[in-house]
């Protein structure tokens, strides 16, 4: 057992409704795969290139090995595999990955919302209690992310919750077919005055559930 996992978070409560973060389950399998298909188009130009097509590799049967291995990293407290739920039901993911100990105590974080949930608030609150969670119970002192520098959206999110640009990576990861540049972004812990969902609910962001 590592520090913070399992763990259950939230709520914070957005225009979209309540967010809430659990952990991965083998019977998200039917709804991460019909969300992930339907949202090819606004997904594939941000994240990492997979082997094979999109609906194969997004096929209700990978869900359980996928799932598995991730959850085997999170009990080896390497990694923080999560669902983002919105008034209860699967509406993303967030990960928290390499979480490396000792003298470093860092990690990176991701996420993905699905499209018809986007817009109102559900990314930005759902960072901020990974953020909080990872620096609080998991112990970390910093988190960095990378991003594309076209997307808007993923950059607007990481700025509501304080992160720092720090450069770019020019040609860093396999995205959509290509080496594409990204901003690395990156927060320690002492950066944060309050919690970051305190951060989002005194600018209005959110309110507490
Ligand atoms: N230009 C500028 N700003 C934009 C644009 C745009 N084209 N589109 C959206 N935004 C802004 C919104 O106005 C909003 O800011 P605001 O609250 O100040 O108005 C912000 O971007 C989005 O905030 P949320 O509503 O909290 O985010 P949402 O729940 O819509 O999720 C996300 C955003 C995660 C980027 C979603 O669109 C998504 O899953 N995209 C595809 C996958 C992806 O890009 N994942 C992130 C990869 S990078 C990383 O993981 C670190």
């Amino acid at each position: 057992v590592h520090p913070g996992w399992p763990a259950r978070l939230g709520p914070l409560v957005v225009p979209a409704g309540r967010v809430t973060l659990r952990p991965i389950r083998l019977r998200d399998a039917a709804t991460w795969s019909r969300l992930r298909i339907r949202d090819e188009d606004h997904l594939r130009p941000w994240e990492p290139t997979g082997e094979g097509p999109w609906d194969a590799r997004h096929h209700i049967g990978n869900w359980p090995g996928l799932c598995s291995s991730l959850r085997a990293e999170a009990r080896k407290g390497r990694m923080l595999p999560m669902v983002i739920e919105l008034d209860g039901r699967f509406c993303g993911q967030l990960t928290i990955g390499n979480v490396v100990r000792g003298a470093l105590r860092s990690a990176w974080i991701g996420y993905w919302v699905s499209q018809a949930d986007g817009g109102q608030g559900v990314a930005t609150a759902a960072l901020a209690l990974g953020l909080d969670h990872g620096f609080g119970p998991v112990g970390l002192h910093r988190i960095e992310a990378t991003v594309r520098p076209e997307n808007m959206a993923s950059r607007a999110v990481l700025r509501h919750v304080g992160f720092r640009e720090e450069g770019l990576l020019e040609r860093y990861l396999d995205v959509d077919g290509q080496f594409r540049d990204h901003l690395l972004v990156g927060l320690t812990v002492e950066e944060l005055e309050a919690t970051a969902a305190d951060r989002l609910v005194r600018a209005g962001r959110a309110t507490w559930g």
